[in-house]
């Protein structure tokens, strides 16, 4: 399945969407809604100042004393007192909405990254147990977004906005009550004049949706860049290729920008026509205003708190105006995150199945096609039968299918037609774990993990002993390389093990498979890659692995193949030849005969001249 960096099926089944994130967000219920009760009286408290504009200008520039009745009881606050009331007042208000705004911050952050964890600990669960063709077919770039970005936007996304929309909407909702209580009057015409305002916000969504789709697909491609970059940095060392990195680096920022400045053209000019519209209602408010005040209709208190609430008003309108806008990328996320939630691995147990212990008698490929791409056969019609113990050497064409046939063993790829068989059971009855811990696998290029010597080699059996970590490495011959590192078995190795050599990389990972001790094992070119000198020493670590093992050779060393208990050659996914040496170089003109007189005579001259 090839995921799209941008678009997922079910982005615009709201409901479906909200049913699916739902379990993630239950657990954090309790803080969700004590965040939503915090953001109330943190919207309300914005009209408290402009509510407070009104006695000051009053009382206290009015030179007027407040007289009110409680319970019968009358109480008096001069001009004086009142001109002090009123600042600490809010002041002591500012620093209570502080505090609430610390609270309700701290709150939704703190759902919001345990919302983004536990989807991102769900998803790299179901990332890691996808099969191999997932990955040939999608690149890092578009993994890393889809996989860590997403879950962030998506939940983040949906806790701010519930904290968003509440507060923005009492925020207005107070600021408004503070405007209809000046004059309700002059509160129309605002109101009216700010919706209005916020018409061109409406229009230009569209936009700002395929300008952040097309930024999105930039990032892919740019992170996989800088994957190429550094994984391939020798290659483009030795060929130079730094300079078409930089340009296709160069090339996605541009690009990147151009489509932020082309929205940005586009969309420049709403908030420049917003403020005109809003000045229009400003000036009609001020004219309207002059006339109430003048006809004693209003305080001029009233109309200090009207048009102060009237210019606060403009930030939770903006803010509720973005969120809407910004809803439809959250559920564009939630749309990509869940289309991974429903992603199976192509290559799982079959129900029921059951555990392999050991190989006791034979593998059996019987009529196996399999092509990667539909209609592209790689393996055909492909006829092999090994018996425990034996050593098979594979040899043919470069492309004709032998890495394919090993990989099929661990069910890398699962086959289109025919079957492989283990003592007589389809491999594909056998719980997959079982079936690869059956199977060790030395590759050209073994990867190594970012940890110590000792971690790699374990990882071959954690449970093994110390005794068997030894053998391990005196059957791999690590020893003497162990002792000449600075901390031996504890030595880190880099993210891709670059401080060893080639051949002592090659040797750390026959330790590995040696570790897992199982009877079944595939070398895929293990020394191809190697100069002479630790060629001949990863071959003598491979001749310990091999023995007492049924074993699966992918190589070029004549030693070897002839060595081996008989030979297969295929030849453009084709079973061509298979016997021993001396069979195989019986046949007049056969493919093995001719592979050997071109290739294998030098290495035969080379190496016991
Ligand atoms: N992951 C893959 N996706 C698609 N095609 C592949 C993949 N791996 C190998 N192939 C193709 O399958 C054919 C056999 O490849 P391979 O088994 O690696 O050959 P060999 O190991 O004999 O050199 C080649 O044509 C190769 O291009
Ligand atoms: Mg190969």
């Amino acid at each position: 399945m090839k995921l799209n960096a941008t678009t997922a099926q079910n982005s615009f089944k709201y409901g479906w969407l909200l049913s699916r994130i739902w379990p993630y967000i239950k657990p954090y219920m309790f803080r969700i809604i004590l965040g939503f009760m915090i953001a109330i009286p943190l919207g309300l408290l914005d009209g408290v100042t402009a509510f407070a504009l009104k006695p000051y200008m009053d009382f206290v520039i009015g030179g007027k004393n407040f007289e009110f009745a409680i319970l019968g009881h009358n109480f008096v606050i001069t001009s004086i007192q009142m001109s002090f009331i009123l600042p600490v007042g809010v002041v002591l208000f500012a620093a209570f909405q502080g505090v609430l705004r610390y609270l309700n911050g701290y709150l939704s952050s703190w759902t919001s990254a345990h919302i983004t964890n536990d989807v991102k600990f769900d998803l790299f669960e179901r990332l890691i147990h996808m099969h191999p063709q997932f990955f040939d077919e999608n690149s890092s770039g578009i993994i890393i977004s889809r996989y860590m970005n997403d879950p962030g936007t998506a939940s983040t996304g949906i806790v701010d906005n519930i904290r968003n929309i509440t507060t923005s909407f009492f925020g207005a909702l107070g600021l408004i009550a503070v405007m209809i209580y000046s004059s309700w009057q002059l509160a129309i015409i605002g109101v009216v004049v700010l919706c209005a305002a916020f018409i061109p916000v409406a229009l230009i969504r569209k936009r700002i949706k395929s300008a952040s789709n097309r930024n999105m697909v930039i990032g892919g491609n740019i992170t996989t860049n800088i994957n190429e970059t550094y994984n391939g940095n020798k290659v483009m060392a030795a060929y130079g290729l730094q300079d078409r990195q930089n340009k296709y680096f160069r090339e996605q920022v541009w690009e990147s920008y151009n489509v932020g400045m082309s929205l940005y053209k586009r969309s420049g000019w709403m908030s420049p026509i917003m403020y005109l519209i809003a000045s229009f209602g400003i000036a009609t408010v001020l004219g309207f205003g002059t006339y109430l005040i003048n006809s004693g209709q209003m305080t001029a208190g009233s109309f200090a708190s009207f048009v102060t609430s009237l210019l606060l008003l403009y930030k939770p309108v903006k803010s509720l105006g973005n969120t809407l806008t910004g809803i439809q990328n959250i559920f564009v996320a939630m749309g990509r995150v869940f289309e991974l939630f429903d992603l199976e691995p192509e290559i799982k147990d079959a129900p029921n199945a059951r555990v392999l212990t050991g190989l006791n008698d034979s593998i059996k490929f019987e009529n196996v096609n399999f092509e990667y791409i539909p209609d592209h056969p790689v393996l055909k019609n492909l006829n092999l039968n090994v018996t425990k113990n034996e050593t098979l050497a594979i040899v043919g064409n470069s492309g004709g299918g032998k890495s394919t046939l090993v990989n099929l063993l661990p069910r890398f790829y699962d086959i289109k037609s025919g079957s492989i068989k283990f003592d007589g059971v389809d491999i594909r009855e056998y719980t997959i774990d079982s079936l690869r811990k059956n199977i060790s696998m030395v590759f050209q290029d073994n990867f190594l993990y970012s940890g110590t010597i000792r971690e790699n080699i374990m990882m071959g059996n954690p449970d093994a002993t110390e005794e068997e970590l030894d053998q391990a490495i005196i059957s791999a011959h690590l020893q003497d390389m162990i002792k000449e590192v600075p901390n031996g078995l504890d030595t880190m190795l880099g993210e891709r093990g670059l401080t060893l050599s080639g051949g002592q990389r090659q040797r750390v990972a026959i330790a590995r498979a040696m570790l897992r001790n199982a009877p079944i094992v595939i070398l895929d070119e293990a020394t191809s890659a190697l100069d002479n000198e630790s060629e001949a020493i990863v071959q003598k670590a491979m001749d310990n692995l091999m023995q007492n093992r049924t074993v699966f050779i992918i190589a070029h060393r004549l030693s070897t193949i002839k060595n081996a208990d008989r030979i297969a050659v295929i030849n453009e996914g084709e079973l061509v030849e298979l016997g021993t040496h001396d069979e195989l170089m019986a046949i007049p003109e056969g493919e093995y005969k001719t592979l050997y007189e071109m290739q294998f005579k030098k290495q035969e001259v080379h190496t016991y001249a």
